[in-house]
């Protein structure tokens, strides 16, 4: 069975005072053992804070994004093997805010998954279409499309679901207040998870997929307890860790963990 997952993406938003107070309050609310996967994605910043103060808490600790070689002069980007001298364990590749802002494409993102891979994080891979992707219908193309342009040459035959993450996030469901439907989620779960067997990636039973886009703790169940979905990535609503903890709350008791 899939372990249920939550993770927290935090953004442009905490400093190290910020990220420190919300990790003492949400310990305090929540249990120590979980039936969920927790994973926070922080601001670079406070990595290196989070992973001392997250150490036994059984909370697992990711980065938003990364460059992909080991070192060189790319001013002003971090390397994969940053991240794991300082403990994280899962980098967010390809969210669409990077696709958008940052103009990253395919061949970034392959590159970057391949980096991820290499070193041993585990990449929470997003795929989602936009707003008029959605209207002209053409929602499974693009899931394709961003699925083989990450994925395309990886070597992932083995062992798939242990090394990767995925994450269907609809653009326009993004920040938004207006989530996908639980069961129009799932159709694309399933489907991403029938590409992978299609493209010999199985077996693809252990692949955690998430669905990510205005998550929150009133709705959170709507999406984990369907078939294909196996946790959330949060934006807005990890923010706050009475919110967070909701959320937590919410999928432990009725989220089909
Ligand atoms: P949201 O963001 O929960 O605020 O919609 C989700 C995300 O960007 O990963």
């Amino acid at each position: 069975m899939r372990k249920k997952m939550l993770v927290a993406n935090w953004k442009m938003y905490k400093t190290r005072k910020e990220a420190a107070e919300f990790v003492r309050h949400f310990l305090q609310e929540t249990e120590a053992q979980q039936p969920v996967e927790i994973v926070i994605c922080a601001p670079f910043t406070a990595l290196a804070d989070l992973a001392v103060l997250l150490k036994d808490s059984g909370l697992r600790l990711g980065a938003q994004n990364m460059y992909w070689p080991d070192e060189g002069a790319f001013t002003g980007e971090i390397s994969p093997l940053m991240l794991k001298e300082i403990g994280v364990g899962y980098v967010l590749i390809g969210h669409s805010e990077r696709r958008r802002y940052f103009g990253e494409e395919e061949t970034l993102i392959r590159k970057k998954v391949a980096a991820a891979l290499a070193h041993g994080l585990k990449p929470v891979l997003c795929v989602g279409e936009d707003e008029k992707e959605r209207h002209a219908g053409r929602t499974g193309e693009v899931i394709q499309e961003q699925l083989w342009g990450a994925l395309d040459g990886l070597d992932l035959k083995d062992g798939l679901g242990e090394k990767i993450v995925l994450a269907y996030e609809p653009v326009w469901a993004i920040g938004t207040g207006t989530p996908a439907r639980g069961r129009d989620a799932d159709a694309v779960a399933g489907l991403i998870r029938s590409l992978l067997l299609k493209k010999g990636y199985g077996p693809v039973e252990g692949v955690r997929i998430l669905y990510g886009g205005s998550v929150q703790a009133g709705n959170i169940a709507e999406f984990t307890t369907q078939k294909e979905i196996d946790g959330a990535l949060v934006g807005g609503s990890s923010l706050a860790a009475a919110d967070f903890a909701a959320l937590v709350k919410a999928m432990s008791d009725r989220g089909g963990t």
